[in-house]
């Protein structure tokens, strides 16, 4: 990172931004969400929704958010206050906040189950369990076992907060530019070594043949929440990458870029898991335990599976390290600017609140797992409510603000500075964005939250 005139770091070119983005983007909501929520939602149908949703309303707000932050230079909720007099506004960003917060807590939780299952890799453990049942079994007892998933879970907190404190883009940006290629390339060995299993045929056909009669309130919700935090949208994430943003940097096709390669790693990790499901006569709706126990199976079949296990639980771990690192960056950023605490008090308290919030969702699968609220356990439930819930509201109110409230000249030579070749000579794609922003988002996203609290 270089810095700008005001002495605020910036990125040091557009792919350092577009790798830091597509970092925080590109998770453990990519691998192990994306293909659970498919499942339990019908596959291909809930995959075709999933798919607009990113492309019509995702990226649009997308570029909104990153241009909020680049114009601004500044936190969430610094940035409301700085374009708008009115006091609600920054409240929008301060949701954020809380909602990055609420994510952390659940997300940590899966990551920790992943650098558990490097130990379990390492150990030599995933042969044991090489049929997707006995890797099932094998992956209920370890998260039923309070000290490994607590354990884990601290360990992973720890690490997040390890590089907040210490930097982003020194640790982060560097591992990640290495990292990210060796999940890709792995994904993709994984990807083809499923598709060779007999029977695996039924896995593509399940994902890529919708049977549009199962679409519904409640997978257009699950589809619209997933397209939000799979882009890490609607929670000031990309706005505060954003404002490590030079002037002249691209942000349409920035934009384009993280949702491309988001969606692409989404939709072979889809291929490579169904595929093991279906060959191997599993059932799709297992929820979150899906990758857990179909991933074994086909690493252990690939010659030399002991180290790519290994390696990909690694990269794992580390494509989710890049996104909890964004979103305790988001808190922090708020903290610094805000309220002017130190970096360092920032992270150890909300790295350390943040733990303890994540340990009633590791103990949902064991201690509390009976305990429901609206049929749903805490993990559960704080997960609904920040991906289905917190999320898609923010992004409403972005596309509201970027279409309605702030001012259009403003609005328009911004987006175009930078992308004088996309958006300055095609007048048409400015205004498809600026209708989807101004009608098309705000109205789908708030038809989908009406109808998902039952309301239509
Ligand atoms: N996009 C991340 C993932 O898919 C999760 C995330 C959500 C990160 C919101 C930051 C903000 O894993």
């Amino acid at each position: 990172m270089s810095l700008n005139k005001s002495g605020r770091e910036q990125w040091g070119s557009k792919l350092g931004f577009i790798l830091a983005a597509a970092g925080s983007a590109i998770g453990l909501g990519n691998i192990w969400r994306y293909p659970y929520l498919a499942g339990e939602n019908g596959g291909a149908a809930f995959i075709f929704v999933y798919v607009l949703c990113v492309f019509a309303i995702g990226i649009p707000v997308l570029i909104a958010e990153i241009l909020i932050g680049r114009t601004t230079q500044k936190n969430p909720v610094g940035a409301f206050k700085a374009l708008s007099s009115s006091r609600y506004w920054p409240v929008i960003g301060g949701m954020g906040v809380f909602a990055g917060f609420i994510i952390l807590s659940f997300y940590s939780v899966v990551a920790g189950w992943s650098l558990g299952y490097v130990v379990e890799a390492v150990k030599g453990n995933f042969y044991l369990y090489t049929a997707p049942d006995s890797a099932g079994q094998h992956f209920n007892d370890l998260i039923g076992n309070i000290g490994w998933s607590v354990g884990y879970l601290s360990l992973f907190m720890i690490l997040t907060m390890l590089v907040v404190y210490f930097g982003v883009q020194k640790g982060i940006e560097r591992g990640s530019k290495i990292m990210m290629p060796m999940l890709f390339g792995l994904i993709i060995i994984v990807t083809i070594q499923g598709l060779s299993l007999e029977g695996s045929s039924a896995g593509l056909s399940y994902l890529f043949n919708p049977d549009f009669s199962k679409i519904n309130g409640k997978v257009v919700l699950a589809a619209l929440g997933q397209a939000f935090f799979s882009l890490s949208l609607g929670m000031g994430a990309m706005l505060t990458y954003g404002s490590y943003l030079k002037k002249k940097d691209n942000i349409p096709s920035s934009a384009v870029w993280v949702a491309v390669l988001d969606t692409s790693i989404a939709i072979i990790a889809g291929i490579a898991i169904f595929t093991v499901v279906f060959a191997t006569n599993q059932s799709p709706d297992v929820g979150p335990s899906l990758i857990f126990r179909t991933l074994p199976a086909v690493l252990t079949q690939i010659p030399g599976g002991y180290i790519f296990s290994i390696l990909f639980f690694i990269a794992l771990v580390l494509a989710a390290l890049t996104s909890t690192v964004s979103l305790l960056e988001v808190v922090t950023a708020y903290f610094v600017d805000e309220k002017k605490w130190k970096r360092k008090k920032a992270v150890l308290i909300f790295g350390f609140v943040c733990l303890l919030l994540g340990i009633p969702s590791a103990l949902s699968f064991n201690v509390f797992a009976n305990s429901k609220i609206f049929g749903l356990n805490f993990f559960g439930l704080t997960e609904f409510i920040a991906s289905n819930l917190l999320l898609p509201i923010g992004g409403f109110f972005i596309a509201i603000f970027v279409g309605w409230v702030w001012n259009k000249a403003i609005v328009r030579a911004g987006v175009i500075e930078g992308a004088e070749d996309s958006f300055g000579k095609y007048p048409w794609l400015l205004i498809t964005w600026e209708i989807v922003l101004k009608y098309i988002a705000p109205i789908l996203i708030f038809i989908v939250l009406l109808s998902s609290i039952g309301i239509i």
